[in-house]
């Protein structure tokens, strides 16, 4: 017999060590989280999750307590609704939310539970965060602004726990607290990879991608997934596309082999698509060292010939072959067999190896 709990009035099963965030989701129930990251130790820092558990002296954080046998929990009482509202109210008074002008408009998980708790005036003052840490926007891809930042510390969990960069962490204290580098410095001078883990993840506009501002919010972008063109690992990616044209490229979650994770430049490196600079046909140069513009038959035809003068002169092992690394798997061994089997040569590489 599996363990159980009651969950709402009702009888539950749970895996021993599973928290009760986790357990009520399979239950069937969700409850609403801020700083939980799925695959990392929970921090407990947004108290959004909170769920009355019979007996306990206070409201528990569901993403960092684990279910025991037959404990009573209840996630929809007006305790637990009271609670989380005030958080909300907290956390939007912890900086400067005004919506209309910030980039996760309609992407934001603070501004969503605003709209469920029908919070319409603010309760409190809001603090100026950005008083006291102006908005980094020095680098190409990734605005950081301290003023929407709630200190959720999920970008410190994806960047040290999933990516293993461990580039940022929890800096200063009290109202002075902030997401720093190693020596607090802006992210192109620090350890950072600019992997955009953290931006992924980041459930408000303090992180955006900067490429994507002003290109289109998030109802009018068309999601299309696709597999990264950059190298055999075969990411899954979610490509935003507005009116045809990309506007930025996420990660798909709990898909394989990246299971929400993509590099540089996976996530950032789309530019070349749109480039003027883009070699669209194959190019001869000409005895002169010019470059001519030619049909696939015309250069596929002058390469096997150049190959058969080549080996008629000076044996297959005259010839090598690197594969590039950023051919599918499939086509990398087309090229090894091509090499060994019909050229006749083991010279044969990939650039990978470097
Ligand atoms: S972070 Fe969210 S709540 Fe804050 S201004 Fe941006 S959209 Fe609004
Ligand atoms: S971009 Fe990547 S390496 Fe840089 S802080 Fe974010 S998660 Fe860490
Ligand atoms: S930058 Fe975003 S993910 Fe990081 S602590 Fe601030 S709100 Fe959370
Ligand atoms: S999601 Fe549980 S405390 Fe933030």
């Amino acid at each position: 017999m599996s363990d159980t709990f009651i969950l709402n009035g009702k009888e539950t099963p749970y895996t021993p060590g599973q928290m009760i965030l986790e357990a009520a989701k399979v239950g069937g129930i969700e409850i609403p989280t801020l700083c939980y990251l799925k695959g990392s130790t929970p921090t407990g820092a947004c108290r959004i999750c909170l769920v009355e558990v019979k007996g306990a002296r206070s409201l528990m954080a569901a993403c960092s307590t684990p279910v025991t046998p037959g404990m009573e929990v209840f996630t929809e009482t007006a305790l637990v609704h009271q609670a989380r509202k005030l958080n909300v109210e907290l956390l939007l008074s912890s900086g400067t939310h005004n919506c209309l002008t910030c980039e996760a408009n309609g992407n934001c998980r603070l501004q969503d539970l605003a709209y469920f708790y029908k919070i319409t005036d603010l309760r409190f003052e809001e603090k100026a965060a950005s008083d006291i840490y102006p908005k980094e926007d020095r680098n190409p891809l990734i605005v950081r602004d301290f003023s929407r930042c709630i200190l959720c510390g999920r970008c410190v969990q994806a960047c040290n726990e999933v990516m293993v960069n461990r580039a940022i962490s929890q800096g200063y204290r009290g109202k002075e607290s902030k997401i720093v580098t190693g020596g607090d410095l802006p992210y192109h001078e620090s350890e950072c990879v600019f992997c955009g883990q953290c931006v992924e993840v980041c459930p408000v506009g303090a992180l955006t991608e900067k490429k994507a501002k002003g290109l289109g919010r998030p109802w009018e972008i068309k999601k299309i997934r696709t597999t990264c063109p950059y190298c055999g690992v075969g990411c899954q990616q979610w490509l935003h596309v507005k009116d045809g044209k990309i506007v930025k490229v996420t990660a798909v979650e709990d898909a394989q082999p990246n299971m929400g994770r993509l590099c540089v430049k996976g996530r950032f490196a789309y530019d070349f698509i749109y480039s003027e600079e883009r070699l669209k046909t194959p190019l001869i140069r000409e005895a002169n060292g010019e470059f001519r513009e030619a049909s696939w038959d015309e250069a596929l035809d002058l390469v096997a010939e150049k190959f058969k003068e080549i080996i008629k002169k000076d044996g297959p092992d005259a010839i090598a072959g690197v594969s590039c690394a950023r051919s599918i798997n499939e086509d990398s061994y087309q090229m090894q067999k091509f090499f060994r089997a019909v050229i006749g040569t083991n010279n044969i590489d990939h650039c990978a190896r470097t």
